[in-house]
């Protein structure tokens, strides 16, 4: 759907034209993963799936949230708070206002129009997507003064505070500040970024959605972010630290004996070498060496496969396919496992062939076809000129 039939359904649900379009992507992290709860470092970037958000002031003092992507749609008026309401998409936006209000700024009443491209539940951040191109629009139409990275921790909050999700900064954070062709190295901790050039030569950046249905991942999400609270308070009977990522692995080797069960340990372990790993991951970009890059990335999924336990057959079976095809030059999982997404990077002329064999591979061993699609690396949330 192009901006235009977008504007032509804006005007055909709420009998007036738009007066604002936004659009926000979603995001894949390269590498990093289950580290931004940490305090350690990732390497997200903006893709050129996400949400677009039409909007246009009303008389009648409410909110009117509409999607052409589900059928149920919310309509509250103007007040001084507001929460959840069952576990329809319009929470997000709802949590988005009512982080607004709770502030005292001044909002009027709103007809809202979204599409997302994003697969909804795939690990692709369709959720800050829509957290962020709300919160970029909001303020924008209601001059409320925040800054980027203000619109970022609120919705970090919408999604901890008012979903009940205990995700770390990451997702918001690519989705607003993504820019094309280059990958943010993020510290979790300080929230300093870089964008540096995400080199992929004659490469292109495959994702892959195992369309698993993702049940358990909410509550799983919340048990690791326990287990590895757990493991920082046994590590700090000894050393002074804030997070798991304050440490690196020969530091890891030294202290570990302070952790005497066995799943919090490779927890921890999984978390403070995979940040070593962005480091190293960050030298190899730099320097153009995406055969390294392309073993870190594999690294990555054999630790979050065996130590942090967030993979699954689905994303394994992507990954198996991958190292046997001489055109893959690495792949891993992307964002919290359990179902979801994987990525690859691919020889570009081969990626016919690359998404042929793994669908076949892949529907062989699992029973039903993964999605597989071309992606690029582009700008964060911003409006769209009229
Ligand atoms: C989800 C969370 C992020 C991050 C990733 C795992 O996407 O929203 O904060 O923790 O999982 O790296």
């Amino acid at each position: 759907m192009n901006l235009e039939q977008l504007k032509q359904q804006f005007e055909t649900v709420f009998d007036q034209q738009a007066l604002g379009s936004y659009f926000c992507p979603g995001r894949v992290n390269l590498i990093g993963e289950h580290i931004d709860y940490n305090g350690g470092l990732v390497m997200p970037c903006a893709i050129n799936f996400g949400t677009w958000m039409l909007i246009a002031p009303n008389q009648d003092n409410v909110f009117r949230f509409r999607s052409i992507n589900f059928e149920e749609f919310y309509e509250i008026g103007v007040q001084t708070s507001y929460t959840k309401t069952g576990r329809e998409w319009y929470n997000y936006p709802l949590g988005v206002l009512h982080h607004f209000v709770a502030d005292g700024k001044k909002v009027e009443g709103l007809d809202v129009l979204y599409y997302g491209n994003v697969p909804i539940g795939s690990g692709l951040s369709s959720s800050a997507s829509i957290e962020i191109a709300t919160a970029f629009a909001f303020n924008q139409f209601f001059k409320s003064d925040y800054s980027k990275l203000e619109l970022v921790k609120m919705a970090k909050s919408v999604e901890n505070n008012f979903i009940g999700l205990s995700s770390g900064i990451m997702d918001q954070f690519a989705v607003a500040f993504g820019e094309a062709n280059k990958a943010l190295m993020l510290n979790c901790d300080t929230l300093d970024y870089q964008a540096v050039d995400a080199y992929l030569g004659d490469n292109i950046l495959a994702v892959i959605n195992t369309n698993k249905p993702r049940k358990l991942a909410e509550s799983k999400y919340n048990e690791r972010v326990q287990e590895c609270k757990q493991a920082l308070a046994n590590l700090q009977e000894k050393l002074k630290i804030n997070h798991l990522c304050d440490i690196d692995g020969a530091t890891f080797e030294q202290y570990r004996y302070l952790i005497n069960n066995d799943v919090i340990l490779r927890r921890a372990r999984h978390v403070i070498e995979e940040n070593d790993r962005v480091k190293l991951a960050a030298e190899a970009l730099a320097q153009h060496n995406l055969a390294e890059f392309g073993r870190l990335m594999y690294a990555s999924h054999e630790s979050l496969q065996n130590d942090y336990e967030v993979s699954g057959v689905e994303l394994d079976t992507i990954v198996e396919y991958s190292k046997t095809d001489e055109n893959v030059v690495g792949a891993r999982m992307t964002g919290a496992g359990f179902g979801g997404c994987a990525i690859a990077i691919v020889k570009a002329d081969a990626f016919d062939s690359f998404r042929h064999n793994l669908v076949a591979y892949y529907t062989d061993k699992v029973g039903y076809a993964p999605s597989v699609y071309a992606t690029s690396i582009c700008d964060g949330v911003h409006e769209l000129s009229n």
